[in-house]
């Protein structure tokens, strides 16, 4: 990865970060903040998918995004946190990229699918819910960002963004047919062709051991849970039937249990890890209390400097300020992305800034 690199990535704020956002991409991002231009979305117009009748609802999550960002150590001296709603050029792009897929297309999505089946929207979503995944196409493509940190579920997401940059290329850059990925910004396209670059663990199950930890599922385990808290949903994960194979009950697999993966993921000694793998295999009387109590320490310990840190932004004040600083600097990156757009794309006349008010 080379050092000037732009990142880009982002959260629908739905409310406070979970630690499924830490291992999933926040601990990334922390890590990449030091090294490259790192940009962090707030995606709040995807939010009004499935809350458009609760704005003030999603108005005060953004705020609670980024305060949640900050504890876990996102740095607004080095990375943009910014507002999807307040960076225009991703709008203006969404509408030109939409022109560029086939219905068909963006309705074959498996995360699209997926959530449209978890949330039980059937034939009931609105026209914007599938629009959200052209949205994120702009939202990439604005930075002309070559890397994407995300989880696995987004690496559909991340396939639409490529073609739509490689359509774009080919059709209003002169960028030839068959043209290597790597080659399309050298052979004069706008837009680079990003990848996905999905975290250690890009899946986090929640605690319902079933589905991937998510505030709206309620399985979450959150940055503002009191160590209680913690310990309590840890305690009350269900082990027994996810453990069994689906095709052969009678086989209990450590891997299908959660519990492993927090162990895995959040137990950093790895001579524990490995003890109590060993005696879980052989039925060695080690109860899923004991395992949980290990984890819920881990986790613990790993939530008590992000809730000291929280504590410096409580003001809603300082988040505003860090956002609008931000935000200020994603319209600076998009607005000449979208300029470059427009001109190729033949929607160009007349060029623009845009600038908040003090
Ligand atoms: N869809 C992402 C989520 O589920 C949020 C998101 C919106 C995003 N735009 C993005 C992520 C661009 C990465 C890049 O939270």
């Amino acid at each position: 990865m080379s050092a000037r690199e732009r990142i880009l990535t982002g959260d629908t704020p739905t409310g406070n970060l979970h630690i499924g956002h830490w291992v999933g991409s926040v601990k990334r991002r922390v890590e990449l903040q030091d090294q490259h231009e790192c940009f962090f979305l707030i995606a709040n117009l995807h939010a009004y998918t499935t809350r458009a009748d609760t704005p003030q609802d999603i108005h005060r999550d953004c705020i609670e995004v980024a305060r949640d960002a900050l504890a876990m150590g996102v740095d607004p001296a080095k990375a943009a946190i910014f507002l999807q709603s307040e960076t225009p050029a991703l709008a203006e792009l969404t509408y030109l990229f939409a022109m560029l897929l086939p219905f068909n297309r963006v309705m074959r999505n498996p995360t699209l699918k997926d959530e449209l089946q978890v949330k039980g929207l059937a034939d009931n979503y609105s026209f914007g819910f599938p629009l959200y995944t052209v949205g994120q196409t702009a939202d990439i493509l604005a930075f002309r960002a070559h890397r994407v940190p995300v989880g696995e579920d987004q690496v559909p997401h991340l396939e639409l963004t490529r073609e739509v940059a490689r359509r774009f290329n080919k059709m209003y850059c002169g960028v030839p047919d068959k043209a290597p990925d790597e080659e399309h910004e050298q052979l004069g396209g706008v837009f680079p062709i990003p990848i996905a670059d999905v975290g250690e663990v890009g899946r986090l199950v929640g605690t319902d051991g079933v589905n991937k930890m998510s505030k709206s599922l309620g399985n979450a385990i959150h940055l503002t849970d009191t160590p209680k808290q913690v310990k309590k949903k840890i305690g009350k994960i269900y082990t027994g039937q996810d453990s069994r194979d689906p095709n052969d009950p009678g086989i209990i697999d450590p891997e299908k249990n959660p519990l492993f993966q927090y162990l895995d993921v959040f137990v950093e000694c790895e001579d524990t890890k490995r003890d109590v793998r060993d005696r879980y295999e052989r039925g060695d009387n080690i109860g899923d209390g004991e395992v949980k109590m290990l984890v819920a320490d881990a986790i613990n310990a790993l939530l008590d400097p992000m809730r000291e840190r929280r504590a410096a932004f409580e003001d809603d004040a300082v988040v505003l300020d860090i956002l609008k600083q931000g935000t200020a600097r994603a319209n600076e990156a998009t607005e000449q992305t979208l300029q470059m757009a427009k001109e190729v794309a033949g929607t160009g006349f007349f060029p623009r800034s845009v600038r908040f008010e003090d």
